[in-house]
């Protein structure tokens, strides 16, 4: 039996958990925020060293202004509310994609919040402006800079290489693709797809998530 030491999520549904209930898509992304704090509480006893989360891809400025600037803000309100529980909870934040492209007050908040956990113990990776292939094409282009273009170079130069390994992927709202997502990464990660909407998914959700990977065998191409 094998322990996932590295989850990551795709945390879709927020618009749809809304329409269903009659809201605007902004009280989706407000509770699916709640989601977040919820399951970032859970990783110290769910024993993982790292929790990565897709929060806005580099694919989302293509929505409506009002949508983007919503889940801006809530990014805003985000780092000031939960910051010093991280740091109490020695969480490491840590960010993957082109976040230096983000609104200036959105890196300065960032980096603050990097410099204050960068002694935390377990991870969290939250993706902001990600986009894989244009993370694998920034990484080949620093191995090709240097001349040694080989898989170990890469994965070297990509925003994760202080992350240990991707063990499972979860990816909510019964949507089934990667839309961008750790794909380099996810080269031997299991999968898991479930149909539970982001604002609904709790840490026991995770758990399950877990126990169904702890049953996995993984083979990597070996017999
Ligand atoms: C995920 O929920 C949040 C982000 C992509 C930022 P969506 O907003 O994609 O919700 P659906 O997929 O429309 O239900
Ligand atoms: C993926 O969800 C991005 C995030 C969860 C941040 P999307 O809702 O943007 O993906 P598509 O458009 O359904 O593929
Ligand atoms: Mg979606």
């Amino acid at each position: 039996m094998s322990t996932a030491k590295h989850v990551a999520i795709i945390m879709d549904g927020n618009g749809r958990w809304a329409k269903q209930r009659g809201l605007p898509r902004a009280m989706g992304h407000k509770r699916g925020v709640e989601a977040v704090r919820a399951l970032v509480r859970a990783v110290a006893r769910l024993d993982l060293d790292c929790l990565t989360l897709y929060a806005f891809s580099s694919e989302n400025w293509k929505r409506p202004e009002d949508e983007v600037d919503d889940l801006m803000n809530l990014m805003r309100r985000f780092i000031k509310s939960d910051l010093p529980e991280f740091i109490a909870n020695d969480v490491r934040l840590k960010i993957i994609g082109d976040w230096q492209g983000l609104a200036p007050d959105i890196v300065k908040m960032l980096e603050d919040a990097l410099e204050q956990t960068a002694g935390g113990s377990r991870t969290l990776a939250v993706a902001l402006n990600y986009g894989s292939q244009q993370e694998i094409a920034r990484a080949a282009a620093k191995a090709a800079a240097i001349g040694d273009v080989t898989t170990a170079s890469i994965a070297a130069h990509l925003d994760t290489n202080d992350l240990p390994q991707l063990d499972l992927l979860i990816r909510t709202s019964g949507e089934v693709r990667l839309s961008n997502f750790l794909l380099w990464q996810a080269a031997y990660a299991e999968m898991l797809f479930v149909d539970t909407l982001w604002p609904d998914f709790t840490p026991e959700h995770l758990e399950q998530a877990l126990r169904d990977f702890a049953q996995r065998e993984r083979r990597y191409g070996g017999r």
